[in-house]
């Protein structure tokens, strides 16, 4: 089928977390002329795209996902002509800012909340949720996503605000026009002044059901679960085409939707070729699967055949219809090595290679997220004390509190899968603070940046880093790897995930072990005078039966 070619589809993407990556003033926070300064390093891993977590002002409830002014920012971070001279030093070498977008909610201190909160007939009033008490008590039972009920009472009007997050995170009201329009011209203010898209936060999650009954409650849950009733809602689609027409279309932008709880059928709708909402989505299937009966709280592991049929059914059911994301790591995700590699001694770079060229060969924008160019792990936290995220502090105490889970096992979850993993200072160098700052960090240092550090791979050819360079140049050079037909092959293997991309003619085989055993496998007759284009274990050449070693990992080109 003919290939609906475009820029986007064809880059590749860094996500920067802005409080994490390059302090440049010594307050031991990131800032925007920290990531100035890191712009030549990204041109080095050959990346076109970043996307910017939250840089606006914020009282940093959730680290700048609420954001109280859109068009400020955030003090920390330096100010408006910082982030002119960043926009502008990107844009020089072929870099493109991609901004996070967080119009699911504001933060309470948004001039918007302060207003709405007033007095019932405030101009304002109809920008956020509000509910009055049902029988004495919350609107609804729904939970939200940081613990506690989804509802706060507020004393001025004796009414209840919905937040879905925190309680400093109340959410819009876009049923409102006013709001929509608001937000819309928001996003046409940043367009004009040069950035080139937007990371859409939770944006499955805007439009609620009228009504807003109670969720279902599983057995010995403390709260019911809003997400029949806010994701994918009645009028999420009406509302990213009004926001295509009357924000995006005249601009030439890339834009992704956090969209959780979405399936294929939905994403084919949210990020339909034809461009009428978004260009791709983030599914969040991939990290479900090791979720239990306390969410995301627990030591499981992924099994490969289960993570293979989710990839699988996003390549095959989107192809020649809507466009995929590609990725394993964000600001929300432990460290990937960590969670599917293996994170101890020999095999932590191995396994690095192994996942990153699992994913950018296959079919969809592939984003990396920072640190992970370098096989960065999950961090030994030691007490709470040690957390800094409002996601993982309100799960410590409402998990143990409620006597669901308890202390010791609850940290070690956090230790697995908190956000704060990804979180932890850039690895620069092996100087102090792993040359993040030259204050005390917001954030502890993980310590084993004096072995895994930027400088350290940008000297060594078979580092991590060199690695994810030299796919992402295989991707530049090559098009069946951006618009090639994916078909997974053994898709029972507990070991193996292999597939196969074709395009007008070419064909390549990807061959990953995602264990630490040894492994034979069969190469495809076709394959057998093929060209290996990459492998983490140097390998030239492949013939028939194939003695793959531990998390082997190789692309084979015909
Ligand atoms: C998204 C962000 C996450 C944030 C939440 C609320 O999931 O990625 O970091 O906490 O939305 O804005």
């Amino acid at each position: 089928m003919e290939q609906n070619k475009k820029w986007w589809k064809e880059s590749v993407v860094y996500q920067i977390y802005p409080r994490s990556f390059m302090d440049s003033d010594g307050d031991g926070i990131g800032d925007l002329r920290g990531i100035t300064q890191k712009l030549d390093y990204l041109k080095e891993l050959g990346i076109n795209v970043i996307w910017l977590s939250p840089v606006y002002q914020s009282p940093n409830d959730d680290n700048g996902y609420d954001i109280s002014d859109y068009q400020a920012v955030m003090k920390e971070f330096g100010t408006m002509e910082d982030f002119d001279v960043m926009l502008a030093s990107a844009h020089e070498r072929g870099i493109r800012i991609m901004m996070d977008l967080v119009v699911n909610h504001t933060s309470d201190e948004h001039r918007w909340f302060v207003e709405s909160r007033k007095s019932k007939d405030n101009p304002y009033r109809d920008y956020y949720i509000w509910q009055e008490a049902k029988d004495g008590r919350e609107p609804n039972n729904w939970g939200s996503c940081f613990g506690g009920s989804a509802w706060k009472y507020d004393e001025t009007t004796d009414m209840y605000y919905l937040h879905l997050f925190s309680k400093k995170q109340p959410d819009l009201n876009w049923e409102n026009e006013k709001v929509r329009e608001e937000v819309f011209s928001m996003m046409r203010w940043w367009l004009d002044k040069g950035v080139d898209g937007f990371r859409m936060d939770v944006i499955s999650m805007i439009s609620k059901v009228p009504g807003l009954p109670d969720g279902p409650k599983a057995e010995g849950a403390l709260y019911g679960d809003f997400g029949p009733y806010v994701i994918n809602g009645p009028h999420v689609h009406d509302y990213l085409k009004e926001m295509r027409d009357k924000a995006l279309a005249p601009y030439d932008t890339i834009t992704v939707g956090e969209t959780s709880g979405v399936t294929v059928q939905e994403a084919v709708k949210y990020a339909a070729d034809d461009e009428s909402e978004l260009n791709m989505v983030f599914q969040f299937e991939q990290n479900d699967l090791d979720g239990g009966e306390h969410s995301k709280w627990n030591l499981d592991k992924i099994r490969l055949p289960e993570l293979k049929a989710v990839l699988n059914r996003w390549q095959t059911y989107l192809e020649g219809r809507a466009w995929n994301s590609l990725y394993w790591s964000n600001h929300d995700q432990p460290r990937i090595v960590s969670r599917l590699g293996n994170d101890s001694g020999e095999y932590r770079e191995l396994s690095a290679k192994m996942l990153a060229l699992c994913l950018h060969m296959m079919k969809g924008t592939p984003y990396i997220y920072q640190g992970e160019e370098l096989g960065m792990t999950n961090v030994p936290f030691e007490g709470l004390e040690d957390f800094r995220d409002i996601e993982s502090i309100n799960a410590y105490h409402e998990y143990t509190e409620n006597n669901l889970i308890d202390k010791d096992n609850m940290l070690e979850y956090l230790r697995y899968k908190s956000r704060d993993n990804a979180r932890t200072p850039m690895h620069w160098d092996e100087s102090p603070n792993a040359g993040f700052t030259e204050g005390t960090p917001w954030i502890k240092v993980n310590p084993n940046y004096t072995e895994i550090n930027a400088k350290e791979q940008l000297g060594r050819d078979s580092s991590v880093f060199r690695f994810y360079q030299r796919l992402i140049r295989l991707r530049k050079e090559n098009p069946v790897i951006v618009y090639g037909r994916f078909e997974l092959l053994l898709p029972e293997d507990e070991d193996l995930f292999m597939y196969t991309r074709s395009y007008e003619g070419e064909k390549l085989l990807v061959i990953c072990n995602f264990s630490g055993k040894e492994r034979s496998v069969t190469v495809p007759e076709e394959f057998a005078a093929g060209d290996v284009w990459i492998s983490n274990y140097e390998r030239q050449s492949v013939r028939g039966e194939l003695s793959l070693g531990a998390y082997e990992a190789l692309a084979i080109h015909i």
